[in-house]
């Protein structure tokens, strides 16, 4: 099975190219994957491939049945959409629309499922159960993805056992893949502050609520949210990256405001954590003679890598590639809407290597000059299919 697979990628692999080129040429931004969406339908049609459409908006789902397609079902889940960013990587398909690119590599999870639905489908008669590929828009929104998809119904008729994802990363060589058993990727929750005083000449201090002086406390105790009230054992990243507080030299702000993130790995103590944080930022201004309102806008949960279901992302790859080939992966705190389908059912998230032989530094996720080696998608495709065919 394993040497057919591969195989058949090898033989789908200039279509795999043209396939990638085509989305990244025509990246859509989350809810607006309107023309993605009829592209992977024709393609799956093209196939043979019954799917369903309108899943979360723009979202298609396909199915393929092997031998006893009652006896089990596996789902394999790409993302559709691309980040507003403009593109300036110089490429021959480079984005065509302007200022958004598919700087996240989706582009290449869709080619590469796509791919892995050819193989399974080309195979059906040799595997057992059933695949769900789940192509799934809206990745980078807080509710319009995975949570808006589950809504709807898509882990039921049929209800997968399973379910895998891969993602790019840039900095793994091309020909490598990358796993974690467990707490893979963090939770993600924006916080958003408002620090309210009273406005008024900065030279006349006793007549203000200085609200910058007072943002400076906030930002500052908020640190003890993770040194201090996070266990130490769980971890734990608040950051803020944006503070405005739209005075002068001389004129105190009636209002600041400050934008931050919290990312973990466990939903008690991430519940606690908006407390801690609420409770901190009101408590310096009132000391300070004002008030603050605090708005936590609740994002993705962290991942869960099932041990089995990575396990099988280590035999697959191992088998495809080599053992020496997938390597271990430590968590990160970065946040994947793949997150809410593993807090449902057993499933892996697995890193797909893609960095060129010999690239000294290759360019980060989310940024305009990100470019990845185009051999990854077969690759991408095999492992994937070879997870959809094991029983
Ligand atoms: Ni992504």
């Amino acid at each position: 099975m394993q040497e057919k697979i591969k195989r058949l990628a090898q033989e789908a692999a200039s279509d795999l190219v043209q396939i990638r080129r085509h989305l990244h040429r025509h990246p859509e931004l989350s809810t607006q994957e309107v023309e993605t969406g009829r592209y992977i339908q024709k393609k799956l049609s093209e196939w043979g491939i019954a799917c369903t459409t309108g899943w979360s908006g723009t979202g298609v789902v396909g199915v393929i049945e092997g031998k006893n397609p009652s006896s089990r079902c596996v789902a394999l889940r790409a993302d559709m959409d691309a980040l507003p960013i403009e593109e300036q990587t110089g490429l021959e398909f480079a984005s065509q629309n302007k200022g958004v690119m598919h700087a996240c590599g989706h582009d290449v999870h869709m080619a590469c499922l796509l791919g892995a639905a050819k193989i399974l489908q080309s195979l059906k008669d040799e595997w057992q159960g059933t695949v769900k590929l789940i192509f799934q828009p809206s990745e980078e929104d807080f509710r319009a993805g995975a949570p808006k998809m589950i809504e709807q119904g898509v882990l039921e008729n049929p209800a997968p056992e399973r379910i895998y994802a891969l993602h790019v990363m840039p900095e793994l060589e091309c020909g490598r893949v990358g796993v974690k058993t467990g707490q893979y990727m963090a939770s993600t929750d924006e916080i958003y502050i408002k620090a309210r005083g009273k406005a008024g000449h900065g030279a006349m201090p006793e007549q203000c609520v200085d609200t910058v002086l007072m943002s400076a406390y906030i930002l500052t105790s908020l640190q003890q949210v993770v040194s201090r009230n996070a266990p130490p054992y769980i971890p734990t990243v608040l950051s803020f990256g944006r503070i405005v507080g739209d005075g002068r030299t001389n004129i105190i702000p009636a209002e600041v405001n400050m934008e931050g993130t919290l990312r973990t790995f466990n939903e008690e103590w991430r519940a606690k954590a908006h407390d801690c944080i609420v409770r901190c930022a009101q408590g310096i201004a009132q000391s300070m003679g004002g008030s603050c309102e605090v708005y936590i806008d609740h994002g993705y949960p962290f991942v869960n890598n099932d041990a089995e279901a990575a396990d099988l992302v280590r035999k697959v790859a191992g088998d495809m590639l080599g053992k020496e080939q997938v390597d271990e992966l430590p968590p990160r705190m970065t946040a994947e809407d793949f997150a809410y389908y593993t807090q449902r059912i057993p499933g892996c998230m697995f890193r797909l290597g893609v960095k060129p032989p010999g690239l000294k530094e290759p360019s980060n996720l989310h940024t305009a000059t990100l470019t990845i080696d185009e051999n990854a998608l077969c690759i991408g495709a095999e492992i994937l299919a070879g997870l959809g065919a094991s029983a």
